[in-house]
């Protein structure tokens, strides 16, 4: 803050401070010993307004404000560039700083502990019922928005507490996901495959791979499909549609795990357009400690291991 207005905030609040006291004392009327209650003169169909002094409490109460109000301004920043004469206002008073100090005592606290558990393995970690409970906080406050408050996914989101993985479950290949994020990348092939091509595949898998069945009197050519699948597919989904977790591309026999629907419509859909699903990475922005808490969490999950949740979930069922 420039001088000048430093100076404009300093005089207006000392200025109004002292206009205040000299209003407080100035008016105030002294006690009128045992006279008889003064009227001001005025009279209203007989309701007369009497001049008696200030309560005392309310006269004490403006008078501790003020009180208030100066210890207020010397102990804390307040008074244009003044800085109070507590310590720990040397740079002003900003939420900013509030929420770092406020981030440094929570460091402090909870730094032992996160560096406990981020030196064990991650599986040793999702038996920590405290880990997991610091885990579950962090996962309800940065991950359901996209996975669901009960992790179970929704449509574009994968469901987390199943064994249907298309980057890997494996406690630390969870926590790879987490850390670096992932981009899956399905091409689009409705101008390779044409019309025709896309319905014939989009049948084969929804038949042949995913065990479903197709609509009564269906047209589509599941011989040709599969000619275009062991041609244009498997290099990624593998020669049985069993999936390539370095890949992302997922399991096309387990209906379960898609999570673009398994319809005709959404599988012709997926394969005219392609998808690109992407996980953000929450390296930058949770760090190791924390991601090392979520996935044992979301490896918790999907073992059997968060036993207490599983059962609360249950039980609202
Ligand atoms: C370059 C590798 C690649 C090729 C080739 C490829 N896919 Fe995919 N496919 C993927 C990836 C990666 C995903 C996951 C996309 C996502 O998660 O957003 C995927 C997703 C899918 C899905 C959606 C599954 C779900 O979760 O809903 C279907 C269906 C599918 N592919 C079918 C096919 C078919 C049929 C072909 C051949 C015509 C094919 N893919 C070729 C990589 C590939
Ligand atoms: C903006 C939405 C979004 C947020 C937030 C998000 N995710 Fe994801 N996540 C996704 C998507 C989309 C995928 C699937 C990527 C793909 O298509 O392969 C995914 C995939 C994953 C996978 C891999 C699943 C598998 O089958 O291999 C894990 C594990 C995961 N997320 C955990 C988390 C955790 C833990 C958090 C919280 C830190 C989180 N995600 C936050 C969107 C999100």
């Amino acid at each position: 803050m420039t001088t000048f207005w430093s100076t404009w905030i300093c005089v207006l609040t000392i200025g109004s401070l002292i206009g205040l006291t000299w209003l407080l004392i100035g008016t105030r009327k002294g006690e009128t010993k045992g006279s008889v209650d003064q009227t001001m003169g005025h009279s209203f169909d007989g309701i007369e307004e009497y001049d008696n002094p200030l309560p005392q409490w309310w006269f004490m109460l403006f008078a501790g404000t003020l009180v208030f109000a100066v210890g207020y301004l010397i102990l804390y920043p307040g008074l244009g560039n003044w800085k109070g004469i507590l310590p720990g206002y040397e740079n002003g008073w900003t939420g900013a700083h509030e929420w770092e100090k406020e981030m440094a005592r929570a460091d402090a606290k909870f730094g032992p502990i996160f560096a406990k558990f981020a030196a064990m393995p991650v599986e040793e970690v999702a038996k920590d019922p405290q880990a997991l409970k610091m885990g579950g906080r962090l996962f309800a406050s940065n991950c359901s928005v996209c996975h669901g408050s009960d992790a179970k996914g929704a449509y574009g989101f994968p469901n987390l507490t199943d064994s249907d993985w298309r980057w890997g479950g494996h406690a630390e290949t969870i926590k790879t996901t987490i850390m670096g994020g992932r981009m899956a990348m399905m091409p689009a092939w409705g101008e390779v495959l044409g019309e025709e091509g896309v319905k014939n595949v989009a049948a084969f898998v929804r038949h042949d791979l995913a065990g479903l069945p197709l609509p009564e009197g269906s047209k589509a050519d599941l011989q040709a499909g599969q000619q275009a699948f062991s041609t244009t597919c498997v290099a990624c989904h593998g020669a049985n549609g069993q999936g390539t977790e370095a890949m992302g591309a997922p399991n096309l026999t387990h209906p379960a795990g898609f999570i673009y629907g398994t319809s005709l419509t959404q599988l012709e859909q997926t394969i005219r357009h392609g998808r690109q699903g992407h996980m953000p990475a929450q390296n930058e922005l949770l760090g190791n400690d924390k991601v090392q808490l979520l996935a044992a969490y979301v490896y918790s999950l999907s073992h059997g291991l968060n036993t207490e949740r599983l059962q609360a979930e249950d039980n609202r069922e």
